[in-house]
């Protein structure tokens, strides 16, 4: 079995590094991410911003979270109804990260990811994959990029969406995300001592790609988990 972990800041290219490798290496790519989002859609078509431990407890039972795959693509379903593109939005984000700080919100998504790292040869990305959902993964990377760099990234991909977006606001909400990623009690995100660091505010999508690409084959091959 192979499993590849990526961690890293929001806007800092896991998705496209995980869709890149996961083509190359013929690995599915689950974005564990996507969870927490349709979580976060979840509360807030009930009107709810501010999300507490009870409220995830009393709701806990009602949200019925799958992931399905169309060829490549991964297809999050919440009750039943295909919510891939809506959750891509800015203010999702921000409400996946407000469910990220809930313990019973997170051992789901670490239950729902193991599983899947259990059933196939695959990438996982997300802010607690090297450190709490796979920690004896085969490779293990942590991206990163400047905010402004990361910022433009939302920005332009919400637009593509045809999404509202405000690049001053989009910033201001990825450090903010950032902020509660990095400092919740439960499972937070940290750069772990055996992931290998990207840094790629200056690094085009396909280099990211590449670089990591090099770096994975050396360390599967290593490990005698080359598929011929
Ligand atoms: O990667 P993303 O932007 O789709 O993630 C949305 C939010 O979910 C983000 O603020 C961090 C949180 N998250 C997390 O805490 N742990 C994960 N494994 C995945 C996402």
């Amino acid at each position: 079995m192979i499993n590849i972990a990526v961690d890293g800041f929001s806007g800092s290219g896991k998705g496209e590094l995980c869709r890149g490798l996961s083509e190359k290496l013929n690995l599915k790519h689950l974005d564990t991410g996507a969870i927490l989002r349709a979580m976060g859609l979840y509360f807030y078509k009930l009107g709810f911003t501010e999300i507490s431990e009870e409220l995830v407890e009393e709701h806990l039972n009602n949200l019925n979270i799958t992931v399905d795959f169309e060829g490549d693509k991964q297809i999050t379903k919440l009750n039943d109804e295909d919510v891939s593109l809506e959750i891509r939005q800015e203010i999702i984000g921000q409400m996946a990260s407000r469910v990220a700080v809930r313990q019973k919100a997170m051992m789901k998504l670490i239950e729902i990811s193991r599983e899947f790292a259990e059933k196939y040869d695959c990438i996982l990305d997300g802010r607690n994959i090297t450190s709490e959902v796979l920690p004896d993964a085969d490779v293990k990377f942590f991206l990163t990029a400047s905010l402004d760099c990361r910022a433009k990234r939302r920005h332009d991909f919400a637009i593509s969406k045809g999404f509202e977006s405000n690049l001053q606001e989009v910033k201001e909400s990825l450090a903010e995300r950032d902020d509660r990623d990095i400092h919740r009690d439960f499972s937070p995100m940290i750069q772990t001592e055996d992931s290998i660091l990207v840094d790629n505010t200056n690094m085009t999508i396909q280099e990211t790609i590449d670089y990591c690409y090099d770096l994975t084959i050396q360390k599967l091959s290593t490990l005698g988990k080359l598929k011929s």
